[in-house]
């Protein structure tokens, strides 16, 4: 398969420094080298610009904190994702999770736009409204602005969404959820976006669970993988900027890419949350390397 990764190194929409750091941490612990060790052939495309805190004012637009530089750099990913070639695998780097508006909004409009469906791999559900949130971080809102909810600037992103293409709540499965805001909460269950808690991780299993997941999504041209590192256990992942208790197993997690990878279904993939600052000898880097080459083929045996 030929693989292009790009980073893009935002912080702007987390509440603490780091994540724009992710992509670099990513590269040190091999993504490319252990890419092509399984036989593909990889592009390094690079990182996007991306503005730097320091040199803007921290301000807020309606309940909305860097909401112009951060509408820009998912603007500009977005057309990157869709400048690439059909066939390519978009393997693409944050950064904050606030970026993934950008990347599935071009994974879904590449080629001509396509029905796309998204397993959100989280610790969060990332479904506040600007009114909902309690922070204000854009990262706590991707969802919600993927399936057209919150600011109509961040659902059209910037203009570059025209027409009727948009992720559907139905296509969308949330996996590893252990935090959610009490309004984010009362949003969802009006959404009716499908979330699997580490209850129903624990209950069900991942095996039940991707059956489940797969059946869901049945109807989808495409399907994209955004994987939050903080969905892992902070003792697996601990350089995140929002950790929770409670979270996968190193082997829930590889057993989720494992079976993803077995369906031969998954047409792109986000890492995102990395934060080299509050991790441990990079570990969380090495771990979600090792997650992405379980999606994309690596085997035990
Ligand atoms: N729910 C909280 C908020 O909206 C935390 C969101 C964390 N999101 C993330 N992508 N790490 O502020
Ligand atoms: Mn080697
Ligand atoms: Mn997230
Ligand atoms: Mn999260």
């Amino acid at each position: 398969m030929n693989i292009s990764i790009l980073g893009i190194p935002m912080d702007l929409g987390a509440g603490r420094r780091g994540v724009d750091m992710g992509p670099s941490a990513l590269r040190n612990a091999h993504l490319a080298h252990t890419l092509r060790d399984l036989g593909h052939d990889v592009t390094d495309l690079g990182d996007i610009e991306v503005a730097l805190p320091e040199t803007l004012d921290k301000h807020e637009t309606g309940g909305l904190v860097f909401f112009e530089p951060i509408l820009d750099a998912c603007r500009t990913a977005a057309e990157r994702v869709m400048a690439l070639p059909g066939g390519t695998f978009p393997l693409t780097l944050g950064g904050d999770h606030s970026v993934s508006m950008g990347t599935v909004t071009g994974n879904g409009l590449r080629g001509r736009p396509q029905r796309t469906g998204v397993i959100w791999v989280d610790a969060h559900t990332d479904y506040n409204t600007p009114e909902s949130s309690p922070s204000g971080n854009i990262h706590g809102m991707p969802v919600a602005h993927l399936t057209g909810r919150g600011d109509e600037r961040l659902t059209r992103l910037g203009g570059l969404v025209t027409g009727e293409w948009g992720i559907r709540p139905e296509d969308v499965v949330m996996i590893g959820i252990r935090s959610v805001d009490a309004r984010e909460r009362e949003l969802l269950r009006e959404a009716g976006i499908k979330a699997y808690t580490m209850k129903d991780v624990d209950q069900l299993g991942i095996t039940r669970i991707h059956e489940e997941t797969q059946e869901r999504l049945n109807d989808v041209e495409r399907l994209h993988v955004s994987f939050d590192a903080d969905a892992l256990d902070p003792g697996v992942c601990p350089g995140v900027g929002t950790p929770v208790p409670g979270g996968l197993s190193y082997r829930e997690g590889h057993l989720l890419m494992e079976l993803l990878s077995e369906s031969g279904r998954v047409t792109s993939m986000d890492i995102v949350e990395v934060n080299p600052i509050l991790d441990t000898r990079n570990q969380t880097a090495e771990v979600m390397v090792g997650m992405a080459a379980s999606l994309l083929g690596q085997r035990i045996l």
